[in-house]
């Protein structure tokens, strides 16, 4: 019997044609044509997929499997190898990630599968376009190429609109405050991407009606097909001059906008440089463009009392503050802490609208806009 590889070494095929390796919970035979690494943390790496397995006994345990994973992520950088590598292994296995170390072994096809699946996350593919989709809140959305993958710092500030939304409408109910918010509420989520935002909303504010903005058409196709069924109504537009049909009736203006300055280009990580598109994280030299744009769609879109709430970079807090404050349009407002403790979101409420349509808010001034 031809001798076994030994753990470590590349076996050129000629040198293990049909050869049987037999190990206790190993038995494989190589096909001639094509090359196999044998490594001793990983009873067997398929370079190809044509190794050709033997009954049931070519399984790779699949604790083995996401140990090796996690070391191959953490050498190329991966900020979480350990949960990426559970999370990629509870995909294939069709578990939840609690329940993978529980699993036993993969079946053949799982292991070629899981393989593939390291080796793009190794290369720095984003964990959610290998899985398709992303956790946010309450939901689970599609995402993938094209589209911003949601961040959990998102999350929080959606979680805020959902607190300032059903108090407001107890509130309301009272109708004693000027300021609160109608019974159901009309919300704009401008930059609306995979519809993360709009789509919580309209999840837990029963009421709601929820209209989400996106320009970009990659994005949109994603808002569309998360979407389907929900009551929120996707525009494809710039949030610049969409929706002026509803201009000073909106209850809450929210946006994630693309916020990070030009010169970050170089420092942001694999994942967000090359999967990520240019639209949603680009904001111009002191990356507030986009929060710029938004500010003003939102002071034209809302009633007198509505809130807006605009995500921003950790250190744009005191920036936020100025730019709200130099419109002379908002009161109440407020800089929030995201999960890690930094400034993340800004929110505030808009101050009366003036009814001469003559004499436009300071910042109309400013920038220009009728
Ligand atoms: C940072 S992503 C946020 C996506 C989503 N709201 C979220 O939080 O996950 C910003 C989004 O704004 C879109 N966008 C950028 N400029 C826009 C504009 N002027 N009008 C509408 N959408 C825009 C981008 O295409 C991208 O989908």
């Amino acid at each position: 019997m031809t001798k076994p590889p030994v753990a470590g070494t590349t076996v050129v095929s000629t040198t293990v044609t049909g050869a049987a390796m037999t190990r206790p919970d190993l038995e494989v035979i190589v096909r001639p044509d094509i090359e196999v690494v044998i490594r001793p943390d990983l009873e067997v790496i398929v370079e190809q997929e044509n190794v050709v397995r033997q009954g049931s006994a070519m399984s790779t345990q699949v604790r083995v499997a996401v140990d090796d994973a996690q070391r191959r992520f953490a050498a190329a950088g991966v900020p979480s190898a350990r949960h990426d590598a559970e999370e990629l292994a509870a995909f294939v296995l069709g578990c939840p990630r609690g329940r993978v170390l529980a699993a036993g072994s993969f079946s053949s096809g799982q292991c070629v599968v899981f393989s593939q699946l390291v080796a793009r996350r190794e290369a720095r593919v984003p964990l959610q376009h290998l899985t398709g989709s992303v956790g946010f809140r309450y939901l689970e959305l599609a995402v993938g190429p094209g589209v911003f993958v949601p961040r959990p710092e998102t999350e929080v500030m959606a979680g805020w609109c959902v607190e300032a939304l059903l108090s407001g409408m107890a509130d309301a109910t009272k109708a004693t405050k000027a300021a609160a918010l109608a019974p159901a509420p009309l919300v704009i989520d401008l930059c609306t991407g995979s519809g993360a935002i709009a789509l919580s909303i309209a999840h837990e504010v029963k009421n709601a009606v929820v209209h989400g903005v996106e320009r970009e058409p990659d994005a949109f196709a994603w808002a569309r097909r998360n979407t389907i069924g929900s009551r929120v109504t996707i525009h494809q537009a710039d949030a610049a001059g969409a929706l002026a049909d509803l201009d000073g009736t909106a209850d809450l203006v929210v946006s994630n906008p693309p916020y990070l300055p030009d010169a970050d280009r170089d420092l942001v990580q694999p994942e967000v440089a090359l999967h990520d598109p240019a639209a949603a994280l680009w904001g111009g030299h002191d990356g507030l463009d986009g929060p710029r744009l938004v500010e003003r769609s939102a002071r034209r879109l809302l009633r007198t009392g509505g809130l807006l709430a605009i995500e921003h970079a950790d250190q744009h807090g005191p920036a936020m503050t100025a730019l709200l404050a130099e419109s002379g349009a908002w009161s109440d407002v407020v800089v929030h802490a995201d999960l890690n403790g930094r400034d993340r979101f800004v929110t505030a409420r808009r101050t009366a609208v003036l009814a001469d349509a003559s004499a436009p808010d300071r910042a109309y001034e400013a920038y220009g806009v009728a």
